[in-house]
Formats: structure tokens, sequence, C-alpha cells
């Protein structure tokens, strides 16, 4: 059983189906503990509903990027946690914390990497570009987080098909069903040693 440690900035339903499958035994991992930089990120109300702790870090409460880092570190620690799951984290992660757990933090990218990667490439934003690119296939990688955004080594990629008329927000809809699909198969690989970190 790993401990999980999510990092999420907003909605928080990659969140939401690691907790589900979690609780319905499907998950060979718990999500311990919940962080975010947004102290009103729907992730936290979702930690809150299924009682686990949760903290709110940011520069704001720690006052500078190395305090926050640390106290990112100090927190994750306390709570046992094996692996850092960034689900929707719209904060680069500190070098504290990666070398912490080197190898041991991931991240969800709604795109086929290294296309539609980097700087910009968040939310809505990734899927406009892939419309605006004419692809006629996109989909979704998990990747482990080291200094470069975006640019860490890819664990798995899973595709999804363009539809002619998709908007970004149906091609969003599309992807997301597939992000909380393929995040908790790469952590139930990790934990059966299939993935090596
Ligand atoms: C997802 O599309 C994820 O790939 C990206 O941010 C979004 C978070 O969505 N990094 P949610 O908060 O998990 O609903």
């Amino acid at each position: 059983m790993l401990n999980l440690g999510v990092l999420a900035s907003g909605g928080g339903t990659n969140l939401q189906a690691l907790i589900d499958r979690s609780e319905a035994g499907t998950l060979a991992a718990k999500v311990v503990v919940v962080i975010s930089n947004n102290s009103t990120a729907g992730a936290l109300e979702r930690a809150r509903r299924h009682a686990i702790p949760w903290y709110h870090l940011s520069r704001a409460t720690c006052g500078d990027e190395a305090s926050l880092d640390a106290a990112m570190c100090e927190t994750m620690q306390r709570h046992g946690v094996d692996l850092v799951i960034l689900a929707g984290y719209m904060r680069p992660v500190g070098p504290g914390l990666l070398h912490a757990y080197p190898n041991r933090v991931l991240n969800i990218h709604p795109a086929l990497l290294p296309k539609f990667g980097g700087k910009g490439m968040y939310g809505i934003h990734v899927h406009e570009a892939v419309l605006a690119a004419g692809e006629k296939t996109t989909g979704v990688t998990v990747h482990l987080v080291n200094s470069e955004y975006d640019r860490g080594r890819i664990l798995a990629q899973r595709t999804a098909p363009v539809m002619p008329g998709d908007t970004p927000e149906s091609l969003q809809k599309r992807v997301l069903a597939i992000e909380h699909e393929i995040y908790a198969d790469v952590i139930n690989r990790i934990a059966a040693g299939e993935i090596r970190l």
C-alpha cells in the first residue's frame, strides 16, 4: 500500500478519482494528505468530505519560496507520504521536495507530451492549442517531475480521438475521463513493481 500526498490547485476531479478507487479497494494506495496553494480549491473540500488531512500552503501562508518548500516537505514526511501526486497543481515544485522525493513526484498532463507542454500549456489552453493545430489525436501523459517543466521521464500515455465539431470543453471532458483511469493505473503498476521509478 502506497501513501499518496496529493497537490492540487483546482476542482480536484483527479484527486476524487483516486479517493474513490482507494475506497472501492481498486487502488493499491491511499491518499493520506492533500495540500493546495489555493484556500478555495475544490480539492480541499473533497479532502474534508473524506476526512483526509488537508493543508493550505502557499507563499502567503509560509512567507517565501524556501519556507513554502520546507513546509511542503515537512508535511509530506510527517504523513508518511511515499509518492507525491500532482493533480492540477498550478505551481512549480520546490527543489527541497524534489530532493526529498527523488523520482517520486508524478504529474498528469492533458496532452501527449512533448507536444502541447511547457509554459502556458495548462487547463483549457492545452485543448485550445490541440484544436488550433488541427490534431486528429490527443491524449494524456503521466510523467515524473523534475526541475524542467513538463520534461520528466514519461511513465504512461493514452490517446483520445479529436472529433469533428469538438470544442475545447468537449475535448477536455473526453480527456479528463481518461486522466481519471490512467493515473490510478500508473499508481497500481508502481505499487506492483511493473513500473520502476
Ligand atoms: C487536469 O486536466 C490535469 O491534467 C491538469 O489539470 C487538470 C486538473 O483537473 N494538470 P482536476 O482539478 O483534477 O479536475
